[in-house]
């Protein structure tokens, strides 16, 4: 199990190498589901938000985002991210190390979209204090890699991604949740280097009725 400090190591390293506009542009699956699922804005969480790119989207589209990453860096760049596209009032960068803590409150949404490490935490724990604080209403997204791009740093034999379905049942939801979409399916990807592979993932929109 990691501790906090190699996830802050591992993710400030990562983002101090990084081009300063990789992960800025909004995940298209993230954009349709919210356009189709959740048109009226709220208060939103993006779970690992990166260079902002969800979360700055979300901003632009009326949500109030609290963006939450364990890389000083990467919320540092959301911050000048947020004030260049005029929504800087709209998001608020929060540092948590979500292996060990989380922001408080609830959410019309909480997204986790690609929230993958290479360090292992408790991945299903995340999750799922993900749809605990998701409100009334609400929707939690997920959408993960379900298989591996060449370019991958999970590439190896031993490899195994869960389904959605899997997924889903990890969260051990109660009945007040409905699956809006629960699928896996594939799309063309784009490499750190400009090349394309089809890559299938894991995409769930799950929706709290109380
Ligand atoms: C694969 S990146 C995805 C970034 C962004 N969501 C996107 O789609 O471009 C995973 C993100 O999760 C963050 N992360 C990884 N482990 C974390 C942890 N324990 N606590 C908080 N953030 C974490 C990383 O810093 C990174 O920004």
């Amino acid at each position: 199990m990691s501790t906090g400090s190699d996830s802050a190591a591992f993710w400030e390293n990562h983002y101090s190498r990084l081009d300063e506009q990789w992960g800025t542009r909004p995940n298209a699956v993230l954009e349709d589901l919210v356009t189709a699922l959740a048109p009226t804005p709220g208060t939103a969480l993006d779970l690992g938000c990166g260079h902002g790119g969800d979360a700055i989207w979300l901003a632009t589209r009326g949500w109030d985002v609290t963006a939450v990453d364990v890389s000083a860096t990467a919320l540092r760049r959301v911050a000048t991210g947020a004030r260049t596209s005029g929504v800087a009032e709209r998001v608020h960068p929060a540092r948590h190390d979500l292996a060990h803590d989380f922001p408080e409150g609830r959410f019309d949404l909480v997204n986790a979209s690609y929230f993958h490490t290479p360090l292992e935490i408790s991945r299903e724990k995340v999750l799922r204090r993900a749809a605990a604080a998701v409100a009334t209403g609400g929707l939690l997204i997920i959408v993960e890699h379900a298989s591996v791009a060449p370019w991958s740093w999970q590439t190896g034999e031993d490899v195994r991604f869960p389904r959605p379905d899997e997924v889903l049942a990890s969260l051990e939801l109660d009945d007040s949740w409905t699956a809006e979409r629960c699928h896996a399916p594939q799309r063309t990807a784009t490499g750190p280097q400009g090349q394309t592979a089809t890559v299938s993932e894991n995409v769930l929109a799950l929706r709290r009725a109380s």
